[in-house]
């Protein structure tokens, strides 16, 4: 492991230390003129309306507002808010289309994109830990964390690793994601918050930098003990070196872990990168950093572990079973596959977003059978109703689900 500083921030990058803000939306004070990588922004004109429903709380009250809200996004005109009419309908409030007005490549395979309002104006404030639901020209939903300064509330960025191979998704954003277009987007919403304990341990793999950054400048800002270590193949791989030097001028805080040069890494040497014996560690990144990180937590005295996986939770104690589509076409679902790959197999124009079952992308209706519900949002009375979130959940050995597919 080496824990070198950089090159110091250039002045293009968005500064840091516009002063601690705490609250969803509330806050992060605005930063005029605030600058984004291709330079200084003019001062936004107007503010638009806090991002204040969560589409992540299923009460009955938050459904109702938020299709009300979808109706009123559909049917007024708001400067600098306006629907995309090509894209399908959003399913939750908040929609905004924002422009690309930057893009930088900023590691081997990976760009970063500056999101901002067509007219300039504020975006709703956001916390560390926060993501961007992106719907992609092609309708595919793909949700991305935000990297950038919450107190800049001129812009989103946002960064993104081409997989190839993978669902298309970030190979999308790479072709068709310029400077100019626009791209339909829902929240900022949170699945990874940060409660900035007093000493922290950051891990990062990869470009799991993304939702890890804004939380090392927001312990940074309120002059919190942490550490941070980025994990990944090499150096040409990993983002943000140069913001990461900015906040630790000292080179006290930041380690960086490649593999070609320091091997994978070993969890226990990660954990021994804690600043104090009862620091709270937080990761993201491929689910083998995260299970061994677990397994060695486990086995330590440290606070707590918050940890954001971007690849699809194992399936444990899958048994197969059977999906039936309207159309009588039947779809086995083998036990160590998920019932949202295998329908993808016979209708690939599928939505899904997260693969984790906590965005709701893949709900579907289940006409008959019974479904085992491994989700973390439907509601009972969602269960209760037929509502069934495919990417996790399964049925029992031998049975059949009938969908509304
Ligand atoms: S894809 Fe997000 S809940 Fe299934």
């Amino acid at each position: 492991m080496s824990t070198p500083a950089p090159t110091p921030a250039p002045a293009s990058l968005p500064g840091h230390g516009h002063g601690p803000g705490h609250g969803p939306g509330t806050g992060a004070s605005a930063s005029a003129g605030g600058s984004s990588p291709d330079g200084p922004r003019p001062a936004p004109p107007a503010t638009l309306p806090a991002n204040v429903f969560h589409p992540d709380r299923p009460d009955r009250l938050l459904r109702m507002l938020t299709k009300l809200s979808d109706h009123l996004i559909s049917h007024l005109t708001m400067p600098g808010l306006r629907r995309d009419p090509a894209l399908p309908p959003p399913r939750a409030a908040g929609a905004l289309v924002l422009e690309v007005s930057a893009r930088r490549e900023v590691a081997e395979d990976a760009v970063e994109l500056t999101l901002t309002a067509p007219g300039g104006e504020q975006l709703p404030g956001w916390e560390p830990g926060c993501h961007l639901d992106l719907t992609l020209p092609s309708g595919r939903r793909r949700q991305y964390s935000l990297c950038g300064d919450r107190a800049d509330r001129s812009a989103y960025r946002i960064a993104v690793r081409r997989i190839a191979g993978g669902g298309g998704g970030s190979e999308e954003v790479h072709r068709d994601l310029v400077p100019g277009s626009t791209v339909s987007t829902l929240g900022p919403r949170n699945a990874f918050p940060f409660a900035a304990e007093p000493a922290l341990l950051l891990i990062a793999g990869g470009i799991g930098i993304t939702p890890v950054l804004p939380m090392a400048r927001e312990a940074a800002r309120r002059g919190l003990d942490w550490h941070l270590v980025h994990t990944g193949r090499s150096r040409a791989s990993m983002p943000f070196a140069e913001e990461l030097a900015a906040l630790d001028p000292e080179g006290r805080r930041v380690t960086f872990h490649c593999y070609d040069s320091d091997g994978y890494p070993d969890p226990e040497r990660l954990l021994d990168l804690a600043p104090a014996a009862d620091a709270a560690v937080y990761c993201c990144g491929p689910a083998p950093l995260l299970a061994g990180v677990r397994r060695a937590f486990e086995q330590r005295p440290l606070r707590a572990l918050h940890a954001e996986r971007f690849t699809p939770p194992p399936i444990v104690d899958g048994r197969p079973f059977t999906l039936r589509l309207t159309d009588g076409t039947e779809v086995p679902v083998p036990a160590d596959r998920s019932a949202l790959d295998a329908l993808l197999d016979a209708r690939p124009g599928t939505a899904y977003s997260c693969r984790q079952g906590f965005c709701g992308t893949c709900r579907v209706r289940v006409l008959s059978g019974t479904p085992e519900h491994r989700d973390h949002r439907l509601t009972d009375e969602e269960r209760a109703a037929g509502d069934l979130l495919i990417c996790v959940s399964r049925a029992e050995e031998g049975t059949c689900l009938e969908l509304e597919v």
